[in-house]
């Protein structure tokens, strides 16, 4: 079936994107004209309290390509993307790929570790990436880069790719039925949760000694550290209350100020979240639904539990108040879980093979982005924030940027899934070049399918290192099918 909506390239001036954005009864603003030069409001640097500037307002998501040995360590591959990073020009590296801090916690037997023995493979990694950035564009002294420290909980599948083992922290009605999770499996003790959290502080101890300038301790996308913030059933000192469900990450945190005094942390969060999704009839998604005995849907952090798909903010203000309060600057504002709602994180028109036709035009998930980034950005004027999910504005992203940065909405744009096919882009932009067309990511997902069919990830439709390769063909076969 041919889907409602017009896709991006087809709008070939500012006023038919204008008019098409003014039909879907969005707040999606952009400047028309780009600046180019020192004044230019993507070009400006940002000065962190400790003093320490970055060089402009382009940043780099964390994006795994499930591409590292069995033992956890780089392949070419996984430098690849890497090096692409550097040669971006964006001047803030918002943690590289997520990175596993012990073996259990991978999402999958393919990805980076950060152990004794890998120690080695991940400052290669870190130096090659500052080293081409500071080769392309002579300076690195505005550079920060950061390293994304994770635990996969419910989606970990650290031995085998097809077995999930999940480490859960509550039974959720809904994702353990769709994710066959064993009813009577145990949950994640808080014995077990406390040698955990002496991991995180070991990983950000030995990413502090090989350089990093910060570690994100990972709260988004459904991963464990997300699950703690929706813990509202979980009964202990981990669950329940909001101060219980932000006791992992506050102890994380005192425990890498007293391990590793001076390092930065950053906080990647899930800001929103809604119930998982389902393809429907022809096959666009639908929300499942859910009651527990107050009418309520009580597992969506940063949700209203009496409307699920609506954004409550009261308890992610609370969040940020946290945050400040344990002195951290660096947020990255996130939504939702590339598991069970792919379209609200992932605005795509095409979907991965595990996901469902969009319910909604692609940019209405953008803007619920962009407008719920704004309206934390104003309550928190000095924090610094990343914001998400404007790879699928493909040719308008610098505008809409700009009009973003200008009128702090937000400090950094952050370039996922359009870095993969068009590394160059922040550096184009900030030159004043024409946008290489043939390189801007169409959000065909072959990057989250390739993966989930055991691939590795890559731009397999532009990136020529990919495009080549024998998957590329397996892809093209898969989805012939779907
Ligand atoms: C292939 C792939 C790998 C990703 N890996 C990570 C990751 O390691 N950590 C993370 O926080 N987000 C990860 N993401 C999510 C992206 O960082 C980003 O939030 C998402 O793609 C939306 O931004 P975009 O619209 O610019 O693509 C990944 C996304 C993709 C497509």
């Amino acid at each position: 079936m041919p889907k409602p909506y017009t896709r991006i390239a087809r709008f070939k001036d500012a006023h038919s994107f204008a008019e098409y954005i003014q039909s879907l009864g969005i707040n999606l603003p952009f400047d028309e004209l780009l600046q180019v030069g020192p004044q230019a409001p993507l070009a400006q640097p940002y000065i962190l309290k400790n003093g320490c500037q970055i060089g402009n307002r382009f940043c780099i998501h964390p994006m795994e390509g499930w591409d590292g040995t069995q033992d956890g360590l780089p392949t070419d591959n996984t430098k690849m993307r890497w090096l692409n990073f550097g040669r971006s020009g964006a001047k803030l590296i918002w943690g590289g790929e997520a990175v596993a801090v012990r073996h259990d916690g991978r999402a999958n037997p393919n990805q980076l570790m950060i152990q004794e023995h890998t120690l080695k493979g991940l400052e290669d990694l870190r130096t090659s990436l500052v080293g081409i950035h500071q080769a392309q564009f002579g300076n690195a002294n505005d550079f920060v880069v950061g390293l994304q420290l994770t635990h996969s909980g419910r989606f970990s599948r650290p031995n085998i790719k097809t077995r999930l083992e999940p480490k859960i922290l509550y039974h959720h009605p809904l994702l353990d039925e769709m994710f066959g999770i064993d009813p009577d499996l145990p949950v994640f003790s808080d014995t077990e949760i406390e040698d955990l959290i002496v991991d995180y502080v070991c990983a950000a101890k030995r990413a502090n000694e090989l350089g990093f300038d910060f570690v994100d301790l990972k709260h988004c996308h459904g991963y464990l550290g997300h699950e703690f913030l929706s813990a509202y059933s979980r009964p202990g000192k981990y669950g329940g209350s909001f101060e219980n469900r932000t006791r992992f990450l506050r102890e994380i945190v005192a425990g890498i100020r007293n391990a590793a005094p001076g390092l930065e942390i950053g906080v990647r969060v899930s800001a929103f979240d809604f119930p998982p999704f389902r393809p429907g009839e022809d096959n666009v998604g639908q929300p499942l639904e859910f009651k527990n005995e107050n009418g309520k849907y009580p597992y969506a952090f940063g949700g209203d539990p009496d409307h699920p798909m609506n954004i409550k903010r009261d308890e992610m203000f609370a969040f940020m108040d946290l945050l400040e309060s344990l002195d951290i600057e660096l947020v990255n504002l996130s939504c939702g879980s590339p598991y069970y709602n792919p379209h609200i994180m992932r605005p795509a028109f095409f979907p991965p093979s595990d996901g469902y036709q969009p319910p909604e035009d692609p940019l209405v998930g953008v803007a619920r982005q962009i407008n719920n980034v704004a309206k934390i950005k104003e309550r928190y004027p000095n924090m610094l924030i990343v914001g998400t999910g404007y790879s699928y504005l493909q040719e308008w992203l610098p505008q809409v940027g700009q009009y973003l940065v200008r009128n702090r909405m937000v400090d950094f744009v952050g370039l996922g899934r359009m870095v993969l096919s068009y590394p160059e882009m922040p550096a184009d932009v900030l030159a004043g070049r024409q946008l290489a067309r043939k390189k801007i990511c169409r959000t065909f997902s072959d990057c989250t399918t390739a993966p989930r069919k055991g691939m590795i990830s890559g731009c397999y439709p532009l990136d020529d290192r990919y495009k080549g390769l024998p998957e590329a063909e397996q892809l093209k076969a898969i989805k012939s099918e779907l």
